[in-house]
């Protein structure tokens, strides 16, 4: 099935889908910055009258996504520290608290000004939550072994085999899967410092590919639904085809869907993988 990007407010839209029909859920709502994000010929407003009335407009769209989801389904929220203390209580109360999983720090490199009189706001945090305790998919994510753990691997063996011993046992560097992801991700660069990079189509807040990546291979199977209720450019759905889910994507403003398709042949490239249908609107 080809990915699909509904265009509009996403509450009307979200009402209309079949409950328990979504695997995974990735969000990067609006983070109330009281600003008109804007990017060239994109752009959107990110400013209410009160953080009563976003919390509100939170409220109603968590509910949704909460009946939308499988029982062994999760989210994940991408907000910074303007809402995430907010929004977290909230996750608690909709998803519950025992459903919490993980409070994700992605750090991305300090360029732009820096604070004066505080420690500069370099991470934005990204809640996840199961839909039901212990049952989400989870699939372990490995990044490179940096050159300190290389360097560990000082034994070699007859066939030339590099390996170092843990607990008694030999283990061989070609076997290794590389050094497990944990809470704090510092290996995605954000667009201040990857500006040159192909995958950037101007959206105002668009998120990297390997960010997503990383979410969707690691909560979600070929063949899943994901989908993304605040997708932009689409990088959400992009990214899910291209790994062979089902991607989904709603958006308030029009003309997302090149943007989208656009992202999914980068990703594609860089991948070497081949890019399914294009994505379509509805
Ligand atoms: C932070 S941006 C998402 C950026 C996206 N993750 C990306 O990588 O391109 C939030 C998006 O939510 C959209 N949006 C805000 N309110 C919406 C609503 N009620 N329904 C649908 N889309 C909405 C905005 O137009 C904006 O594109």
């Amino acid at each position: 099935m080809p990915g699909i990007i509904y265009q509009g407010d996403n509450l009307p839209i979200l009402r209309d889908m079949d409950s328990g029909s979504v695997d995974l859920i990735y969000l990067d709502p609006p983070f109330n910055t009281g600003r008109q994000r804007e990017d060239g010929s994109n752009s959107y407003s990110d400013s209410w009258p009160s953080m009563d009335a976003y919390l509100d407009f939170m409220r109603e769209r968590l509910v949704e996504l909460h009946r939308l989801l499988r029982e062994d389904g999760s989210i994940y929220l991408h907000c910074d520290w303007r809402v995430s203390h907010h929004l977290r209580l909230m996750l608690d109360e909709v998803f519950g608290e025992d459903n919490f999983l993980n409070e994700i720090a992605w750090c991305y490199s300090p360029t732009g000004p820096l604070s004066r009189n505080f420690w500069s706001r370099k991470h934005d945090t990204i809640l996840f939550y199961s839909k039901s305790p212990g049952q989400n998919t989870w699939i372990r994510q490995y990044t490179e072994l940096t050159d300190n753990d290389l360097k560990r691997f000082r034994h070699v063996d007859s066939d030339g085999r590099k390996y170092k011993i843990v607990r008694g046992h030999c283990q061989y560097l070609d076997e290794h899967k590389g050094r497990q992801v944990a809470s704090w991700w510092v290996d995605i660069p954000s667009r201040g410092t990857a500006t040159k990079s192909k995958e950037w189509v101007g959206y105002p807040s668009q998120k990297p590919i390997a960010l997503l990546r990383r979410i969707i291979e690691a909560s979600s199977n070929a063949g899943d639904v994901v989908l993304d209720p605040f997708c932009g450019s689409g990088v959400a759905v992009a990214v899910a085809e291209v790994l062979g889910r089902v991607g989904v994507g709603i958006e308030r403003n029009d003309d997302v869907v090149p943007i989208c398709n656009e992202i999914m042949r980068v990703a594609a490239d860089r991948w070497r993988l081949t890019w399914p249908a294009e994505v379509i609107s509805s």
